[in-house]
């Protein structure tokens, strides 16, 4: 496994002394991987701006930018005509894809997205969260089925709030029956599994750098050329252009057209390198361990009386190392509040921009909010999560039921 950054960092606690954190909250942010760390280190003595400059630091700058391109490629199987673009992060990604739509396209997306991925389609068709996973394709049947001109069907590959893994392939499928595309928000996928875009035979995914082991504010689009091209330039500036006279020429390829100003040259780099890492770990190792602990943390919160976890599709159906759950008789702010303030853990709480979905989950009961708002408290694990994080986690909520 490769080490991650602060994984020896010491928090202070009620009463003045130093604990070792638990980070338990790698679904907001992943903590740094060494390896990331280190080729961004690597990469700084000659960081220069690229695609510009005639200087060797700009060209081997420009070199280890576009590798960083093709690295993504690989990493996610895509095809290799389709657009890898480099954006902020996934919310900035998904806009991206939204500004570029075909007029009169509809988008059809689950209450159950994060915000990133409900929010940016002019034209929406929002459907309920399906109460099993042969729901969503039936649901997302019905609803392409019933709509003329150009669709899109926006779909999470993993959730936020519940770790649960969605059908992609099967809705990837019937998105194609219908004439349809599909976009994977991968942000929660790619940490934890394995994604190859060409085998799923999906049209677009997005993910986020911070949520992947590489915080340096890069993410990414990778897909189909055609409504890229076509699509309204993201930025208007520099780079995205060919010529500027009377007329202006812009670039028709994807990459260029919508990366106009100097990129994330770095946070590319970084992206890069965590793919890299990831892949030279192996997911069978990877996986085999995210599975043994949460399997461990889920038990130990079954075990505790007022702990409640949710879940949209059951408690066997397969998901990636998160877990959210209330606590009966505390807020989930107050439950954060002690896990931190006390034990040195550090979790989410709230509707984690995925405010229908935690509504939803948590229907009649709203987790303790003295206002009646619903939210719960997330935990989520990675790379550098140690059985002691976890089982810190269960002790410190045992604990807080019986006070
Ligand atoms: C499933 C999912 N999609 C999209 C996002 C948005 O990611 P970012 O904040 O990096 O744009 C998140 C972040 O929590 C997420 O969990």
């Amino acid at each position: 496994m490769p080490t991650v950054l602060g994984a020896d960092l010491e928090v202070p606690v009620k009463g003045g002394r130093l604990v070792g954190y638990a980070n338990l909250d790698y679904a907001a942010s992943a903590p740094c991987l060494e390896p990331v760390s280190a080729a961004v280190t690597a990469a700084l003595p000659a960081y220069s701006s690229v695609h510009r400059g005639a200087g060797y630091a700009s060209q081997l700058t420009t070199a280890r930018y576009e590798q960083a391109r093709h690295t993504v490629r690989a990493f996610v199987g895509a095809r290799p005509d389709d657009a890898v673009i480099f954006t902020r992060n996934t919310t900035d990604a998904t806009n991206l894809l939204a500004s570029c739509l075909p007029a009169g396209t509809t988008t059809v997306v689950f209450d159950t997205e994060h915000h990133a991925s409900l929010l940016p389609w002019k034209n929406s068709v929002r459907l309920a969260p399906p109460a099993f996973p042969g729901e969503a394709v039936r649901a997302a049947d019905e609803a392409l089925a019933g709509i003329d001109g150009p669709k899109l069907l926006v779909v999470t590959a993993a959730s936020n709030v519940t770790g649960e893994l969605w059908p992609i392939a099967a809705l990837a499928h019937i998105a194609h029956r219908h004439g349809a595309r599909i976009l994977v928000d991968a942000a929660q996928l790619v940490p934890h599994r394995p994604l190859n875009l060409t085998a799923l035979d999906l049209d677009y995914v997005a993910f986020s750098g911070h949520k992947l082991y590489a915080p340096f504010g890069a993410g990414v689009l990778v897909g189909r050329r055609d409504w890229l091209a076509d699509g309204e330039p993201y930025l208007k500036g520099g780079g995205a252009v060919r010529s500027v006279g009377d007329d202006i020429e812009w670039h028709d390829d994807p990459e260029p057209r919508h990366e106009a100003g100097t990129p994330n040259v770095l946070g590319a780099i970084a992206l890069a390198a965590a793919c890299d890492a990831l892949t030279a770990t192996g997911w069978t190792a990877l996986v085999r361990e995210e599975e043994r602990l949460i399997a461990r943390l889920r038990s130990g919160l079954a075990s505790i009386e007022g702990v409640r976890e949710l879940s949209l599709w059951g408690d066997d159906h397969p998901r990636v190392g998160i877990v959210s759950f209330t606590v009966d008789g505390y807020s989930a702010r107050e439950v954060a509040e002690v896990l931190s303030g006390e034990y040195g853990i550090g979790v989410r709480d709230g509707k984690f921009c995925a405010h229908p979905f935690v509504r939803h989950l948590l229907g009649e009961h709203d987790g303790g909010c003295e206002d009646g708002t619903a939210s719960a408290v997330r935990a989520s694990i990675g790379i550098g999560t140690t059985e002691e994080h976890v089982d810190r986690l269960v002790d410190a909520l045992r604990e807080l039921v019986t006070r």
